[in-house]
């Protein structure tokens, strides 16, 4: 493990002189600088270019996150969102499919984040902390302003107001399944290389990060990235073994960034998203 910490510290050097150099280049490329958050859908400000666009302020990270007053039950950092019930959710197992081995969890973990937007349940403005002075409710309240963009209407409380995918609703038997053991289960904290009751999983990467166990799968690239395929930790009175890997929503999607279509981690060319993890 020390040597794993030294390493990262020589990557975190390395990441800091890379970055400043990238500044440097910004000043001279200043296209460069449209990569980030701002220029994708989920930049659902003022100066957003989606067609989801929201006059009440012109902040970004406020949809999501909060510097103080997070939901502290959020297993997202510094979450500015009120999470919806686990029980509002019909999930993929239930469909029976006799080949599924993973045991699966309660929605939740990053997923239940993305999906207090994504199941059409509640408004996209519904905060718990706003941004500037005043307003807080941890219940959650509606910040005032008008969307352009599809209007917010339809299913309770207004959400992504049109019928599209993006609006996945809560009936998840439809979508790849989420909140499930990563290669049907095998590896855990005692074990976290062991190998997995269904073998046709990709090999995980793992470590312990500020005494955190923590799982991957590696598409290149030294130590863990965000363009790595992510595994969330999870540990379920409902499934036996204690920490172990989880399959959820940002596995496959980082919601900062579209340099991938879809904000996907990795291009989807040939599939690669689905061959990081399955053996096929
Ligand atoms: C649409 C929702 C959303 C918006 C907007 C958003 N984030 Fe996040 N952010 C998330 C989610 C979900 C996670 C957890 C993702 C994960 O576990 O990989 C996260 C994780 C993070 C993390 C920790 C993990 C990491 O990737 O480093 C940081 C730091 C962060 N966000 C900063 C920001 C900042 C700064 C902004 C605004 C410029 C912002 N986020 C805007 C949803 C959002
Ligand atoms: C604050 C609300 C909010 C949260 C939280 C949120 N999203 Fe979104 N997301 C949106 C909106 C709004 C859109 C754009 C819908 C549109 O205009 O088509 C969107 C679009 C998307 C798209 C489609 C992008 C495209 O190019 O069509 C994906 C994929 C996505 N989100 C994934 C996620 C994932 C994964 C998470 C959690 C890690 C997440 N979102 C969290 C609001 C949110
Ligand atoms: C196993 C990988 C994986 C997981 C887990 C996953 N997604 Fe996706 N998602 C994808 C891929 C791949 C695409 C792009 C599909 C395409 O291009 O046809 C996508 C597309 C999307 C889109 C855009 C759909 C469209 O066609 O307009 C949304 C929104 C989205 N995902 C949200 C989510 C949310 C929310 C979750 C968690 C509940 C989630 N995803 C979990 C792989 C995943
Ligand atoms: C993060 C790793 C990961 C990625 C990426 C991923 N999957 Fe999966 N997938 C899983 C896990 C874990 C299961 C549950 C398998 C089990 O327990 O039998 C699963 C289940 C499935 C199932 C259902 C199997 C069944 O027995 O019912 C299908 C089909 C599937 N994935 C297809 C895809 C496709 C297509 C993609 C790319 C769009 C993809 N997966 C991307 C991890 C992943």
């Amino acid at each position: 493990m020390k040597t794993l910490f030294i390493k990262r510290t020589v990557r975190n050097i390395g990441a800091a002189l890379a970055g400043g150099i990238v500044f440097i280049m910004s000043g001279m490329l200043p296209q460069e600088a449209a990569a980030g958050i701002s220029a994708t859908k989920h930049n659902l400000g003022s100066t957003g270019t989606g067609t989801n666009k929201f006059d009440g302020t012109g902040e970004i990270c406020v949809f999501c996150h909060t510097p103080h007053g997070a939901d502290t039950t959020a297993a997202v950092p510094l979450w500015n969102r009120k999470l919806p019930a686990p029980a509002t959710y019909t999930t993929y197992n239930s469909l029976g499919t006799t080949s599924l081995d993973g045991a699966t969890a309660p929605v939740g973990s990053v997923s239940i984040a993305c999906l207090s937007c994504h199941d059409g349940t509640q408004a996209m403005n519904v905060m718990i902390n706003a941004p500037g002075s005043g307003n807080y409710n941890a219940a959650g309240f509606t910040l005032a302003g008008t969307w352009t963009g599809p209007a917010q209407t339809a299913s309770p409380g207004g959400s992504l107001g049109y019928a599209s995918i993006v609006n996945i609703g809560t009936d998840l038997r439809n979508d790849h399944p989420i909140g499930i053991q990563y290669g049907g289960g095998g590896q855990t904290v005692t074990t976290p290389s062991g190998a997995f009751n269904d073998p046709d999983f990709k090999a995980t990467t793992f470590a312990t990060l500020n005494g955190n166990p923590v799982w991957w799968v590696d598409t290149g690239g030294a130590g863990r990235q965000k363009t790595d395929i992510m595994l969330y930790t999870r540990n379920e009175a409902s499934v036996a073994g204690g920490n172990q890997p989880f399959v959820e929503c940002a596995s496959c999607h980082d919601p900062h960034t579209d340099a991938q279509p879809t904000f996907l981690r990795v291009a989807n060319l040939g599939s690669a998203v689905c061959l990081a993890c399955h053996t096929k």
